[in-house]
């Protein structure tokens, strides 16, 4: 039996499929916080909040491996990730995969330090473990192309930082690989990213191309960002932080990697961005 967390997710539900090209949709286990979300996988639901032990417990009954995706309240993210390997120890669960971040140990932003914490938490549970640090989502980035196209520009405060971005596709994959593999994913740290990386000028060359309209890339100070975002409407914890991951991380080159490791996993490319853009603009 083979589990997936947040399986109502973007990425979950993209883990699912992967999986149920490889192995029968009897032997998935989808946990989910609402069920009733669940209904169109086609695998079996589980119901379990985060931070319900208990629920979690009884939910990894019978799972051999288990991918625990990572939980989006960034508050409570390292005791919910705390309950899900708890769980899967009490369930007797023999391997655990985490999505972490790209370069997991060396982020210098508050709130991505729960990834570091959990991969200690997962080190530490005697489980059999793979660490999943995922890059960047292309789709990230593509979200707020209308409103770029609006403006004639992509706001940052990323400066020329690269960015290796691969497809949400490529990242569920990638974890569908590693939980359905042996044993040589025990004990391994991946650097997950695309083969190619852009800088956010790049990107706006390439939305500009695509449209054929003058897209630009207009790059801020940090604090001047946050201001733009909030004024935009976004809750301030939330442009802070998307700030500072420009300004601290991405422009330090923490979201570029040149490992290959996504596409030695998933055995073909990444997904390079400009498909992305055109799917977005599609
Ligand atoms: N690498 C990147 O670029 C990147 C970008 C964004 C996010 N992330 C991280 O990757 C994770 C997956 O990304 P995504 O795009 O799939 O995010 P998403 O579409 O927002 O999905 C989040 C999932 O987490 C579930 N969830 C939230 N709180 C929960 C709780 N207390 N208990 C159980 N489940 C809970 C949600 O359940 P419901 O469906 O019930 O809401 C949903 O299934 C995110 O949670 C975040 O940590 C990474």
């Amino acid at each position: 039996m083979y589990a997936v967390t947040a399986a109502t997710g973007q990425l979950g539900r993209l883990v699912v499929e992967a999986l149920t090209d490889h192995v029968p949709r009897s032997s998935i286990v989808a946990v989910v916080r609402d069920a009733a979300k669940a209904s169109d996988l086609g695998v079996t639901v589980r119901q379990a909040d985060y931070g319900d032990a208990d629920a979690l417990a009884a939910a990894l009954q019978g799972v051999r491996r288990v991918l625990l995706i990572a939980a989006t309240d960034m508050n409570e993210r390292v005791r919910h990730h705390g309950n899900v390997v708890e769980a899967a120890r009490r369930a007797g669960v023999a391997f655990l995969a985490y999505t972490s971040v790209l370069h997991a140990d060396r982020w210098p932003v508050a709130a991505f330090r729960s990834h570091a914490e959990t991969e200690a938490i997962v080190r530490a549970s005697g489980l059999s473990f793979a660490i999943l640090r995922n890059g960047w989502y292309g789709e990230n980035n593509t979200i707020g192309l209308a409103q770029a196209l609006a403006h004639g520009a992509i706001l940052g405060a990323a400066g020329s930082g690269r960015i290796a971005w691969a497809a949400r596709r490529d990242y569920a994959e990638a974890a569908a690989t590693v939980l359905l593999g042996g044993d040589i994913h025990h004990g391994q740290i991946y650097e997950l990213a695309g083969d190619r990386a852009l800088t956010l000028a790049d990107l706006a060359a390439e939305v500009s191309r695509q449209t054929g309209r003058t897209v630009t890339y207009a790059d801020l100070p940090e604090d001047a960002y946050a201001q733009v975002m909030l004024q935009a409407g976004l809750p301030e914890p939330l442009a802070r932080v998307l700030a500072e991951v420009d300004a601290r991380a991405i422009a330090m080159g923490l979201l570029d990697d040149e490992s290959r490791a996504l596409s030695g996993l998933i055995g073909r490319p990444t997904t390079p961005m400009s498909e992305t853009v055109r799917a977005a603009l599609a």
